[in-house]
């Protein structure tokens, strides 16, 4: 049920490539809030994507940036301040992709040309992001910049291989650069630990369904939802979050508190 927590602020969200991708439901659910906002994808993402049919729905305008590159990361800021009519009050980074998963490498036969990219898309695309958004001045102050992560960053599932390593960079990262932003903006910087969710990017990984189920019986609360992870980003960009930041806040039923489930010894 919309509160108007987001009335008059503006953001931009990354990664909607369709109606199961998590910044789809972060992009309905903030508009529903009363935020403006500038959607964007890689340029790729734009052709096999839904972005377009997203956009005309939530009357907003699409602009596509490679998260890679600064060149585009600048245009896309510069552009949105402008088309919003302000500086932003929140950003998602919603992306996530490893070339050595896609290709099926195993973790301990890496191709480390792709773990570059990897880590580049997965992560060090939040880095530059949150450093052309504080050479060009685009946050307001009490912003509310949050990437999202998976747990893999602290324990190991063997399956998510290098992706792992990308989100203890993501975190850490956050960490990192939270202290600048703060300092600069009061702008607060957070990680979202989401459970496992049904998308392009989670399908991906092998085993994916059998996992599902595992982490479904694991959490006291089952799984959480696209739609439970966006309401906990609206959360996390209104006002009623100011002081949190520089952490990874766990999304995920009681997944990441939990030993042991009896549930899975009934089997
Ligand atoms: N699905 C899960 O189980 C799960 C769990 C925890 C965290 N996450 C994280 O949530 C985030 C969103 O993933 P999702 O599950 O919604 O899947 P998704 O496939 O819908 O989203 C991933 C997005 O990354 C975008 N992307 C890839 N390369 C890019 C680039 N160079 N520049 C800009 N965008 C690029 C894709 O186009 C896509 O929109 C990712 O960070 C993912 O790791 C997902």
């Amino acid at each position: 049920m919309p509160n108007g927590l987001l009335k008059g602020k503006r953001g931009i969200i990354f990664g909607a490539l369709d109606n199961k991708s998590i910044a789809w439901k972060v992009a309905e659910r903030c508009v529903e809030e009363g935020a403006v906002i500038v959607l964007t994808n890689a340029p790729a993402a734009m052709r096999f994507g839904e972005i377009n049919e997203l956009a005309k729905v939530l009357n907003c305008q699409v602009i596509p940036a490679d998260a890679t590159s600064t060149e585009d990361l600048e245009n896309l800021l510069t552009q949105s301040v402008e088309i919003l009519g302000g500086k932003l009050d929140f950003i998602l980074h919603s992306i996530g992709m490893s070339v050595n998963v896609r290709k099926k490498k195993e973790y301990s036969d890496l191709n480390y040309e792709w773990m570059k990219t990897t880590l580049d898309v997965s992560a060090i695309s939040f880095h530059k992001l949150m450093q052309s958004a504080m050479k060009l001045d685009a946050m307001n102050d009490w912003g509310s910049i949050l990437a999202l992560s998976y747990i893999a960053a602290q324990r190991v599932f063997p399956d998510y291989s290098e992706m792992a390593d990308a989100k203890a960079l993501l975190e850490s990262f956050a960490r990192s650069f939270g202290y600048h932003w703060a300092k600069k903006a009061r702008v607060r910087v957070n990680t979202i630990s989401q459970s496992p969710t049904v998308t392009t990017a989670g399908s991906g990984v092998k085993g994916f369904t059998d996992f599902f189920g595992y982490a479904e019986k694991m959490s006291p609360l089952g799984n959480a939802s696209a739609l439970a992870c966006a309401d906990y980003c609206v959360a996390m960009f209104s006002d009623l979050t100011r002081m949190v930041t520089m952490q990874n806040l766990f999304h995920d039923g009681g997944f990441s508190s939990m030993g042991m489930a009896p549930e899975l010894l009934e089997e």
